[in-house]
C-alpha cells in the first residue's frame, strides 16, 4: 500500500502527536556538564573559546555545581588548571590539587549531583602530553602508575566516577586494580575508550592550557579514519574493567557511536567536544543559525546514534529550555 492510502504526514500534524510518536528523547538527566577548576578564590572568568563556560575557583565551582544540580543535569566532569606544571604532572595527583579540592567542595554543597573526574596528565605536565616523556616520546607503562594514583586521589576526595582520557594502553586495568586495593571496588570507571586525535579539541586546549608543547597526540589517540579499531579499544577497556565506554568527539563520529552501541553491552557515553560547541556558538553570534533548535537537534542526533549519556558544554542552555 502506498499513496494515496499511506500519508506519513498524518502523524506530524500537531506537537502532541509528534511528541507521542517521537523515537528519541533527550533530558537533562542524560547530560554531564564539564567544569574547569582554577586556582585562587572568587575566580569566575569566561573562557574566550567557550563562551558561556568559565574558569572557576573552588568556591565558585561549588556554586556553579549547585546551579547545575538545580537544573536537573545528571552530573559534572571536572578538569583542573594547576598552580604549576612539572614533567610528571604531580599536581594532578596531589590530595590538595584543584580538582581534589573541588570534588570535596561540590560533594559538600550538592545532594545528588554526580561528580565525574577526568583522569589525564596533560593539564598538569609542563610538556602538555598525556604521559611521561622519555627520549622525546610518551612512554606508556611508566604513565600507568601516575594515572592510577590520580584516580585514587579523586576517589578519596569523593568522586562518584573516574574517567581516564589519556589513551595509554592498559590504563583501565591499572586504575581498576589501584581502586580495588584502596577499598574503592564499587567506584565505576567511564573509559574514554575510542578517543580520536581530533582538531575539534582546539578550544578545550586553550581552556585547559593543555596543548602539547611539541609534536601532537597522534601517537596515542586514534586515527579518525578507523571504526573497527574503536570496537577493539572498547573490547579491551571492558575486559580491563570499564563500566561505561565513551566515544569522543561525538558529531563527526556518530557512526562510531552506533557501532559501539550495537556491539557492546555497556552504557555508551559520547563527548560533544569543545570544537563542536564553539562552531554553534560562533554561528549563533553571527545570527546565522537558531541556536536553541540546533543544539536540541545535535543532542537528539547523538542519542539517536546510540549514546546513553552525553558530555556537553550545552548542558545548562539545554536544561534551561527543557520542558
Ligand atoms: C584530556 C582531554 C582533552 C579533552 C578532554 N580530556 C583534550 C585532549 O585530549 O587534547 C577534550 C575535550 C574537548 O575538546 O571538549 N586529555
Amino acid at each position: 500500500m502506498s499513496f494515496p492510502y499511506e500519508r506519513p504526514r498524518r502523524l506530524r500534524r500537531s506537537e502532541r502527536l509528534r511528541a507521542m510518536v517521537r523515537e528519541t528523547t533527550v533530558s537533562p538527566a542524560h547530560l554531564i556538564y564539564p567544569l574547569f577548576v582554577a586556582p585562587g578564590s572568587g575566580v569566575r572568568r569566561e573562557i574566550a573559546s567557550l563562551p558561556g563556560c568559565f574558569h572557576l575557583s573552588v568556591d565558585e565551582v561549588a556554586r556553579e555545581a549547585e546551579e547545575v544540580e538545580r537544573l536537573g543535569i545528571g552530573g559534572v566532569i571536572l578538569f583542573g588548571l594547576p598552580h604549576a606544571k612539572d614533567p610528571l604532572g604531580s599536581e594532578g595527583y596531589a590530595d590538595d590539587g584543584v580538582v581534589q579540592l573541588a570534588v570535596r567542595a561540590i560533594r559538600a554543597a550538592c545532594h545528588e549531583l554526580l561528580v565525574f573526574t577526568d583522569v589525564c596528565l596533560c593539564e598538569y605536565t609542563a610538556h602538555g602530553h598525556c604521559g611521561v616523556i622519555e627520549g622525546g616520546e610518551v612512554q606508556n607503562d611508566p604513565t600507568l602508575a601516575l594515572l592510577a594514583k590520580m584516580a585514587v586521589s579523586h576517589a578519596k576526595a569523593g568522586a562518584h566516577v573516574v574517567a581516564p582520557s589519556d589513551m595509554m594502553d592498559g590504563r583501565v586495568g591499572a586504575i581498576r586494580e589501584a581502586l580495588d586495593e584502596s577499598g574503592f571496588e564499587s567506584l565505576p570507571i567511564l573509559a574514554y575508550a575510542a578517543k580520536y586525535a581530533s582538531a575539534f579539541y582546539g578550544p578545550f586546549r586553550e581552556a585547559a592550557d593543555s596543548a602539547p608543547q611539541f609534536g601532537d597526540r597522534r601517537g596515542y589517540q586514534m586515527d579518525p579514519a578507523n571504526v573497527r579499531e574503536a570496537l577493539r579499544e572498547v573490547a579491551l577497556d571492558v575486559e580491563e574493567g570499564a563500566d561505561m565506554v565513551m566515544v569522543k568527539p561525538a558529531l563527526p563520529y556518530l557512526d562510531v557511536i552506533r557501532a559501539v552501541a550495537e556491539t557492546s553491552d555497556r552504557p555508551v557515553a559520547a563527548y560533544n567536544v569543545s570544537g563542536e560547541y564553539a562552531m554553534v556558538k560562533a554561528a549563533a553570534a553571527k545570527g546565522w543559525i537558531d541556536e536553541d533548535r540546533m543544539l536540541r537537534e545535535i543532542l537528539t542526533s547523538i542519542r539517536r546514534a546510540g549514546a546513553d549519556v552525553i558530555l556537553t558544554y550545552h548542558a545548562k542552555d539545554f536544561a534551561r529550555k527543557a520542558v
